[in-house]
């Protein structure tokens, strides 16, 4: 027995000290260690010595096994140490493919809308998103007891109306910027403000709680009518096409005076009437007017002195005409099959 052992013992270390690569290791480990393995079998003998015998050979496979495990283990460490170097990469395989995302149609439009209005010379402000009801209402002429400030529409942050605390609403609209560019960059202003904006909404196909906006704000001295309607119907054209062309028609908003709805000639039928512009070959694209004598004061300027004009495109709106989306819920999905599409 303790024969056959140390020449088990000499054989394995031998063909050990032979591996090169991990496949000849496998063999030794097969062939020697396995549960069918030489080794395996050899222990698996010694239950059927005599006691005597049983308890000399059992010490020595105990000290045999551990050294040729050793020995076994260093191998195999020494050969996983080297394998990038004994591996050969082929160059000329074709890489792992990688998925690479783009931007969200959103973020798409948003882009292209800033693309067009900083060349015109426009610069890009920023608000936050969690707003006193200050700017994003007060200061913008709507006043406490105005529908918009019901609870349905807003989101309120914390207790509403406690003495002593301020009133937090995620901004129902990027208009809440208006007051705070005009108090920290004066006269004359010439911004867009991107951004999220909220409403405590029931949503469906059409209304969403959380969508995108781009404000628009011009301030200088002798800024009129004229001067929005021709920026508008400029943006328009670079955005549907030189034939393009806007109609302005009066809508009522407590922060501009007059104010307006902008509507583009359909972009799809050239104004002649589809589905898309429910027949009537105009799509309203945008909010607008005169910026109100009260909100330019809110802001330090006196509307002796300068006038103004602000607009408000609805961005989820432009993107869904744009591509025919028919649910504004699916941009905040997360919806790989949505996504995957632009
Ligand atoms: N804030 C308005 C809205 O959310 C849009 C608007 C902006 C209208 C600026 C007029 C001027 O609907």
């Amino acid at each position: 027995m303790q024969k056959k052992l140390e020449n088990l013992k000499k054989e394995i270390l031998d063909q050990l000290n032979q591996a090169k690569d991990s496949a000849w290791l496998k063999n030794v480990e097969q062939k020697y260690f396995s549960r069918q393995g030489e080794l395996s079998q050899v222990l698996k003998n010694i239950k059927d010595l005599s006691e005597d015998a049983r308890k000399e050979a059992g010490q020595l496979a105990n000290q045999m096994k551990q050294e040729v495990t050793e020995r076994y283990n260093e191998v195999r460490n020494a050969l996983e140490g080297s394998k990038n170097k004994s591996e050969t990469i082929d160059p000329t395989l074709p890489g792992s493919d990688q998925n690479r995302g783009h931007l969200h149609p959103l973020s798409q439009t948003q882009k292209q809308l800033e693309d067009i209005f900083t060349s015109l010379g426009f610069s890009i402000l920023d608000g936050p998103e969690l707003e006193s009801e200050y700017y994003n209402f007060e200061a913008i002429n709507i006043p406490a007891d105005h529908p918009a400030r019901d609870m349905q529409d807003t989101f309120y942050v914390g207790e509403k109306d406690q003495p002593g605390k301020m009133n937090l609403v995620l901004r129902t609209h990027t208009s809440s910027v208006q007051v705070r560019s005009l108090e920290k960059y004066g006269a004359p202003l010439k911004g867009i403000i991107p951004g999220r904006v909220f409403r405590s909404e029931a949503t469906d196909v059409r209304h969403e709680h959380t969508f995108l906006q781009m404000e628009g704000i011009i301030v200088d001295k002798n800024i009129n009518f004229n001067h929005l309607k021709g920026l508008l119907e400029l943006v328009g054209q670079k955005l549907y096409g030189p034939q393009t062309k806007l109609r302005l028609r009066p809508k009522f908003y407590p922060f501009v005076e007059p104010g307006a709805n902008g509507e583009y000639t359909c972009f799809l039928c050239q104004g002649k009437g589809c589905k898309l512009c429910k027949h009537t070959g105009w799509l309203e694209i945008v909010g607008c007017g005169m910026i109100h004598p009260e909100v330019l004061r809110a802001g330090g300027i006196n509307p002796d002195e300068y006038t103004g004009f602000a607009f408000g495109f609805g961005l989820n709106r432009l993107t869904m005409l744009q591509y025919g989306i028919d649910d504004i819920r699916l941009f905040n999905s997360g919806d790989l099959r949505f996504l995957e599409q632009f």
